[in-house]
């Protein structure tokens, strides 16, 4: 009886928050009672449970009016806001299952020692962190590699479990999703061509700043230089950018930013801007999976595990920079 009472409301609570996610003014009366009756149906689980102490029924019996009363009121909440939930329906819809067995990944792979693409393949620190933790979970890994802006928008639409792409903790971020313990404690910094060194924030103001899209490299320049940046899609693409003297400075984190300027000698890297940390992301709400996370992290990093692969990928994602660096020269790419 407690438990279809409660699954009641739970269901007229989840259809009175697809409509809070619809904005539109013709909805607010629909919503707001709509929201009465879900706080009538809340109220009768309490009286419920001080029902079932006091083993009277009839409370109960109330309890269970109530809540369907506030389906009803739900249910008249009309077309405008059934097109909500049909909305809300049709989004989560988008966001596919895994496969069978699997546990998937989203990430930005342009990203060296953390992501970045050996030949097809998706290898770095982030992908040795979530093949642990797929591990742990007894599942296969599945990696799924976005434009960087679109990380955390498709872990929160459901098309992946866990998102790690360099992700800085940011208070932010912290509203839209769960982080788990940090990994690594790290920066934005300057990438410059040596006749034209900066060394300090403010020295910026007023040039042309390339970042990649959707970073705290891009924030430090709207918040810090109290201007636009000038977005591009990787950090190598921003450094190609600063080459060919489209813009006047990179920022970027300082692990990309070293490996994008290995071997470029007239260009070189300041001290870090900023202090940042890196941790996984996933979806809220799911304190089970974050503990089993945060399990997997804190024993790679107890274990010496954590700057074993750093090392590797580090070594790696060099090895690849010194291998591009021996290719003869591309003709430069028309725009
Ligand atoms: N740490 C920075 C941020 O969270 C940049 C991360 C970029 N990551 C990537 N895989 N491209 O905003």
């Amino acid at each position: 009886m407690k438990y279809s009472v409660c699954m009641f409301a739970a269901a007229v609570a989840a259809s009175a928050l697809f409509f809070g996610c619809s904005k539109s003014d013709s909805n607010k009366d629909i919503l707001s009672s709509a929201k009465d009756a879900v706080s009538d149906a809340a109220t009768a689980v309490k009286d419920t449970a001080a029902a079932a102490a006091d083993k009277t029924a009839e409370v109960a019996t109330a309890a269970k009016d109530k809540a369907a009363e506030a389906v009803e009121a739900v249910k008249d909440a009309g077309a405008a806001a059934a097109g909500a939930v049909a909305g809300a329906v049709a989004g989560a819809a988008a966001a596919v299952a895994p496969k069978e067995g699997t546990i998937r990944m989203i990430t930005e792979a342009t990203f060296p020692p953390y992501e970045f693409r050996q030949g097809k393949e998706v290898v770095g620190i982030d992908v040795e962190i979530c093949k642990a933790i797929a591990k742990a979970l007894g599942k296969e890994l599945a990696i799924e590699d976005v434009e960087f802006d679109s990380v955390l928008p498709s872990l929160i639409a459901g098309k992946a479990e866990l998102a790690a792409a360099g992700i800085t903790v940011t208070e932010d971020r912290k509203m839209q999703v769960d982080f788990s313990v940090p990994y690594v404690r790290t920066g934005i910094v300057f990438v410059y061509a040596k006749a034209t060194p900066f060394e300090k924030g403010e020295q910026a103001k007023g040039k042309k700043v390339g970042v990649q899209n959707g970073t705290t490299s891009a924030d430090y320049v709207r918040e810090k230089l109290g201007q636009e940046p000038e977005m591009f899609d990787s950090p190598a693409s921003a450094f190609a950018a600063l080459k060919a003297g489209k813009v006047d400075v990179v920022i970027a984190d300082i692990d990309p930013a070293k490996a994008v300027i290995k071997g470029q000698d007239g260009y070189d890297i300041s001290d870090l801007l900023t202090v940042e940390e890196y941790a996984v992301a996933i979806k809220k709400g799911q304190p089970e999976l974050l503990a089993t996370v945060n399990k997997v992290i804190n024993g790679l990093k107890d274990s010496g595990e954590l700057d074993k692969i750093t090392d590797d990928m580090t070594a790696k994602a060099n090895a690849m920079a010194a291998a591009e660096e021996a290719k003869p020269a591309e003709a430069p790419k028309a725009e």
